[in-house]
């Protein structure tokens, strides 16, 4: 048998902690299938007084991530700090210049330099491999890479967050407030260190940009997502979309279209009978639409020590074995720019939720000023007036929830016709608008 192959990691958090407890359980099994056996001969972490529940005693500590990376007591560098500068940056360029391998789970850091260390791996002719930093235990990475190789892929999407998954799904199942679920959340340790990177779909949106890489041969381009979060969304939504037949959940998603590649990361409606729609609590999801397999759902979960360890060690497992594809699935120097696509011009169907004065002519204007510009309805939905509380107020001046979906039709389309439905005033508010992502 070969050489043991030297393991360093750098960053011991629940997920480190849990590479190693997995590499002990399984090694016998990766030594056999890999023809060589994995030792985790370094570590690194702020703390080395810290219980982890592993045993570290028998592995050279390193307090300087850096240090760790250009040992030679190591042969790869396994990344688990995280933040998309600093230490874990520091340490990835310092591990591939001194032309060692690297693991990572950190979509934050690949989503902003993911093409300039993808570079590096490819000059240093070693691995940069990441199949944890997407959905954690899914192995989408490899799934686009290399299992779907023989496809042309026409859309990628899926929930990509399990903290927005969880916020969503308690909404919708318990009637509880958006700040509740948060809550919740964040004490049952899902959340992000800052939940706004959940919540407002940034961590989605990296994770997405890298999918779309993998699938369509682009050059990673986080600023090329459009970015909505989920903080809008009201129980009324979850209840009107569950009347129509839809579920709410925050997608990821990369679309060819015949003016590019779309990225858009927002809340969107999905039809129940769809896979993706009974996908609930933290669980992620991903969808692939292909000309060959035509459509394939992987579903597992999204984060977690264990989970995620499972990616990071099928990454160890491939450079124990000698693989080494291109990190992007393509040289660097051949990914395409990625095309920055305005919202303004996806076309789809849309979710509009209006506060209506209940007074004549109102759903006539409504319904006018969608016609003018050719939007043609799929439904309209007008609810009794919710009472409002300790008043009896007279009912003809009251507002009512009106709902709407609309057949496909373009954003800007949609945006200007409700310019002109708030400029008629019988609306109170600003309307609600949920893109529809059909199956
Ligand atoms: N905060 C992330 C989530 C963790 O909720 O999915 C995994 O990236």
């Amino acid at each position: 048998m070969a050489e043991p192959l030297r393991v360093g990691i750098a960053g011991l958090g629940t997920v480190g902690a849990s590479v190693i407890r997995l590499l002990e359980r399984q090694g016998a099994a990766l030594a056999a299938r890999s023809g060589r056996a994995v030792k985790v001969t370094a570590v690194s972490a702020r703390d080395k007084s810290r219980d982890r529940g592993v045993d570290v005693s028998n592995m050279v500590w390193f307090d300087d991530p850096v240090a760790l990376a250009k040992s030679s007591d190591i042969d790869l560098f396994v990344e688990l700090i995280g933040g998309d500068e600093g230490p874990a940056r520091a340490a990835i360029e310092a591990a591939l210049s001194s032309g060692k391998s690297v693991v990572t789970a950190n979509k934050a850091l690949l989503a902003k330099h993911g093409m300039a260390l993808a570079k590096m791996a490819e000059d240093k002719r070693v691995a940069l491999a990441f199949e944890a930093s997407v959905a954690g235990g899914i192995p989408i990475v490899k799934t686009l890479r290399e299992g779907l190789a023989g496809n042309a892929i026409s859309r990628v999407y899926g929930i990509l967050n399990g903290t927005c998954n969880y916020i969503l799904s308690r909404m919708e199942l318990e009637g509880l407030s958006f700040e509740e679920c948060l809550k919740d959340a964040q004490r049952l340790g899902y959340a992000e260190a800052d939940p706004t990177f959940d919540i407002g779909g940034f961590d989605t949106a990296h994770k997405l940009a890298i999918l779309t890489s993998l699938a369509f041969g682009t050059a990673v381009d986080a600023e090329a997502v459009h970015v909505e979060g989920i903080q809008s969304i009201t129980l009324a939504d979850l209840k009107a979309a569950e009347e129509l037949g839809y579920r709410i959940k925050l997608l990821g998603v990369a679309q060819r279209t015949d003016k590019g590649i779309e990225q858009r990361v927002h809340p969107t409606m999905v039809p129940k009978s769809s896979s993706i729609a009974e996908v609930m609590g933290v669980t992620n999801a991903v969808t692939i639409d292909a000309d060959a397999v035509k459509e394939l759902t992987l579903v597992g979960p999204g984060a977690g020590g264990m989970a995620t360890a499972s990616a990071v060690v099928a990454d160890i497992a491939d450079i124990a074995k000698g693989i080494r594809s291109a990190p992007f699935g393509l040289p660097s120097s051949a990914l395409e720019k990625a095309s920055r696509i305005p919202v303004q011009r996806h076309e789809g169907g849309y979710y509009i939720r209006l506060t209506v004065h209940d007074r004549p002519g109102a759903a006539a204007a409504i319904a006018t000023r969608m016609a003018e510009r050719q939007i043609s309805l799929e439904s309209i939905m007008q609810r009794k007036p919710v009472p409002k509380r300790g008043a009896a107020a007279s009912a003809s001046t009251e507002a009512v929830p009106v709902v709407l979906i609309t057949y496909a039709t373009s954003e800007s389309t949609i945006r200007e016709a409700l310019e002109a439905v708030v400029k008629d005033g019988y609306i109170a508010g600003a309307p609600q608008v949920i893109r529809i992502e059909r199956e």
